[in-house]
């Protein structure tokens, strides 16, 4: 048989959108998954946690909406009847991007996959073995949830990402070990439909890599929902003992207990090798080393997604998917690389965080006194006053004499949607006087962003200042 031009080993969004990506450009492309296609994202990560916090969000509204005149005698969340709605969005998207596949003419071989060589893959299927050659390879394996060391963890039967979204009732009291996407988005969603929620976090800020006013104004919304963050909260040691978890953490250098009904593990992924580790590929202390152009130290083999070492490269599905397919135009020879300098950031809390570019601080760092700060808040926005979420705000940072747009942090209702307009800004490298000049239907939200450009020129128009 005629080696494939292109093998992908997983299937995430990473894998499946290098696939299509190849495929449209005429390649022969097979994709290797064990599983179900769309990895992680589509079936336990991204997709159905989203499924779920519309949900808990629904509730949420439905319960606490005595303003806009909503009253409902003894309302009820049924957990798992949300958690078999999640499972049919998840199974509609999984069928979705099989379709895609077919429709592009790629490979779908269901099997675990072991990369032999530079050009060969042995694929173990539920009907025997086989080698499939291939021109070039993409290695997309993904992440797995990171064991940190704390005493009797594993034990303990902590859920992840996989468990949590699977639960088919919804604990009393739940402990979070860990403020980073996972835990806070996941928190957001057990405490809406009635969890006592215990975030602990090591760092002194929750979402560590978030801009610090964005997580103050979520953390002040999510505690009267019932979800309490403690930060310089190192978790040393679980233990379950019959219903009971109690979770033992170094809170700013002393010993404390939380007890709760579960214990949910928020406390990071790591690179996913399974397949490749006696490759001979070349790795990091993140993962497997990689140049601009996806490239590994083996030539022939790219690696894509969340299984690659690069700092600049956050494990988002989104950045796998653009790796996907600089990897793939690289090897059909076309010029592409990887530019992280726009690469948004959402968390899907209520309200939602995202960003793209520069922190503040960030921004000081590299620009000096140039780089400077507006922030434009929601309660000054008729949509979001309407809305009934008047808390948010949307911050620009610019740098420069011209003040070009180098961050954007939003932190309100639906920023994982405005949050487009921004990274289109940044990298089209436009000024303040750019987004001004930008015409922005009224009412909507979307423009604080061209109010915040306004308080940053010093035409503030909807804020005296
Ligand atoms: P993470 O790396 O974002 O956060 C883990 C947190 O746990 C960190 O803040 C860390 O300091 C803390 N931690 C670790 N050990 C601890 C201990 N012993 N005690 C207390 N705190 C401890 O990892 P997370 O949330 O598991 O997410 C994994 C990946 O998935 C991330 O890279 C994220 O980008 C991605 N993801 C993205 C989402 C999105 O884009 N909306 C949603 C969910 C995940």
């Amino acid at each position: 048989m005629t080696p494939y031009d292109i093998a992908i080993l997983g299937g995430g969004p990473g894998g499946y959108v290098a696939a299509l990506h190849a495929g449209i450009k005429g390649a022969r492309v097979a994709l290797v998954e064990r599983d179900r296609v769309g990895g992680t994202c589509v079936t336990v990560g991204c997709i159905p946690s989203k499924a779920l916090l519309d949900s808990s969000h629904a509730y949420w509204m439905t319960t606490h909406g005595q303003e806009h005149g909503i009253h409902v005698d003894d309302p009820r969340f049924v957990l798992a009847e949300a958690v078999a709605r999640k499972d049919k969005v998840v199974a509609q998207n999984v069928s979705g991007v099989e379709q895609l596949l077919k429709a592009r003419k790629v490979d779908l071989i269901t099997a675990e996959g072991t990369l032999m060589s530079p050009t060969q893959i042995r694929v173990k299927a539920a009907d025997g073995e086989r080698t499939i050659d291939a021109t070039s390879v993409i290695v997309a394996t993904g992440s797995k949830v990171g064991m940190p060391p704390i005493q009797g963890l594993a034990e303990a039967r902590p859920l992840d990402n996989v468990g949590a979204l699977a639960l088919r009732d919804v604990p009393k009291r739940l402990v979070i070990i860990g403020a980073g996407v996972i835990g806070m988005e996941l928190g957001t969603f057990f405490a809406e439909v009635g969890s006592q929620v215990t975030v602990l976090e090591m760092l002194p800020q929750a979402l560590a890599f978030a801009e610090p006013e964005l997580v103050r104004i979520l953390l002040r919304a999510l505690e009267p929902k019932g979800l309490k963050v403690l930060t310089n909260a190192k978790v040393t040691a679980v233990r379950r003992s019959g219903a009971t978890v109690t979770v033992t953490a170094d809170v700013a250098g002393a010993p404390q207990t939380f007890e709760g009904d579960e214990v949910l593990l928020g406390a990071g992924r790591v690179a996913n090798y399974s397949g490749v580790e006696q490759a001979g590929l070349a790795t990091n202390r993140l993962g497997i080393t990689v140049d601009d152009r996806m490239r590994t130290n083996i030539k022939g083999v790219w690696a894509i997604g969340d299984c690659i070492g690069d700092p600049r490269s956050p494990k988002l599905a989104h950045v796998a998917s653009t790796q996907g397919e600089v990897a793939v135009d690289t090897i059909l020879g076309e010029d592409a690389s990887m530019d992280y300098a726009a690469v948004p950031n959402v968390v899907y809390t209520h309200p939602e965080l995202a960003s793209v570019g520069l922190t503040e601080a960030q921004a000081k760092e590299l620009h000096g006194d140039t780089a400077k700060a507006a922030r434009f808040p929601w309660g000054a926005s008729g949509r979001a006053v309407a809305l009934g979420e008047p808390v948010g705000v949307t911050k620009i940072v610019t740098a420069g004499k011209d003040q070009r747009i180098v961050g954007v942090h939003i932190a309100g209702a639906q920023a994982s949607e405005l949050i487009a307009e921004a990274t289109l800004a940044l990298r089209l490298e436009a000024t303040v006087e750019d987004v001004i000049a930008t015409i922005h239907a009224h009412p909507t939200l979307a423009e604080t962003f061209r109010e915040s450009a306004l308080v940053a020129a010093g035409r503030a128009i909807h804020i005296a200042r």
